[in-house]
């Protein structure tokens, strides 16, 4: 049984959220992706919102909308949401729910790339976007009194969003198994493992929707500092 917050719980304060994949382009008119819809990151920023806090939500090009009622900052790229971030800050809590590109192209050029009519392929170079997540983790100044990632992974779930966790300095991880059949991602439900300095709490199988007011009476909670 979950204890439910009372509404306005989180009244006055100022809540961050990412969502949604980012996208990298390669030319004006080509990018890469990846496979997230936005739902979860949405369904936290609904829920933050109907406990009373003030969300700011930054998002890439999500297939779902945002939602109403929050201040949304639409970004594509990956560097342009950690500026989006670092301009929503002070924060009292942030949840990366983002699927941020881990790469962006490093030859990206500024006219559609042509076939050459002999065959050849084009050939990609990548350099590492920033981890917008270990940043705010480590800021020394204006950090977030709590900073929530999430770990998308497709084997040893526990294991690796363990030491994401203590790598990347954040105090929870919201960790789901992204493996090929369990629909997680692009889909309705979540079923995700809570990681914390208390240890590790794996949730049942759940709506988005409810994953997300969970989280969001947690986040209250913590704030309140019990
Ligand atoms: N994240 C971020 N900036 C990045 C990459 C990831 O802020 N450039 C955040 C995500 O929003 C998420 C968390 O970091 O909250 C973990 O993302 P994930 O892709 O699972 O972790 P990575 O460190 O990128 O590791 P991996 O090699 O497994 O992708
Ligand atoms: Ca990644």
């Amino acid at each position: 049984v979950v204890r439910l917050p009372p509404r306005g719980s989180l009244a006055g304060k100022h809540i961050l959220v990412t969502s949604g994949p980012t996208h990298e382009p390669i030319d004006p008119v080509r990018y890469l992706a990846n496979r997230s819809s936005g739902a979860q990151g949405t369904a936290i920023g609904a829920a933050l919102r109907d406990l009373g806090a003030r969300v700011t939500f930054v998002t890439g090009p999500a297939s779902v909308p945002p939602p109403e009622g929050v201040e949304v900052i639409r970004v594509e790229t990956a560097e342009e949401m950690r500026v989006a971030v670092e301009h929503a800050l002070p924060v009292d809590a942030a949840v990366m729910a983002a699927a941020v590109a881990d790469w962006k192209v490093k030859n990206a050029s500024a006219s559609k790339i042509k076939k050459d009519g002999c065959g050849r392929m084009p050939v990609l170079e990548f350099s590492e976007n920033p981890d917008i997540l270990a940043w705010l983790s480590r800021l020394s100044l204006g950090r977030p009194k709590l900073v929530v990632g999430f770990a998308a992974e497709t084997d040893d779930v526990i294991a690796h969003a363990t030491e994401k966790r203590l790598r990347k300095g954040c105090d929870w991880i919201l960790a789901n198994d992204v493996r090929p059949g369990t629909e997680i991602m692009g889909g309705t439900e979540n079923a995700v493992t809570l990681i914390s300095d208390q240890g590790v709490e794996s949730w049942p199988r759940m709506a988005k929707d409810e994953v997300a007011a969970r989280l969001a009476a947690r986040i209250s909670l913590a704030l309140e500092g019990r």
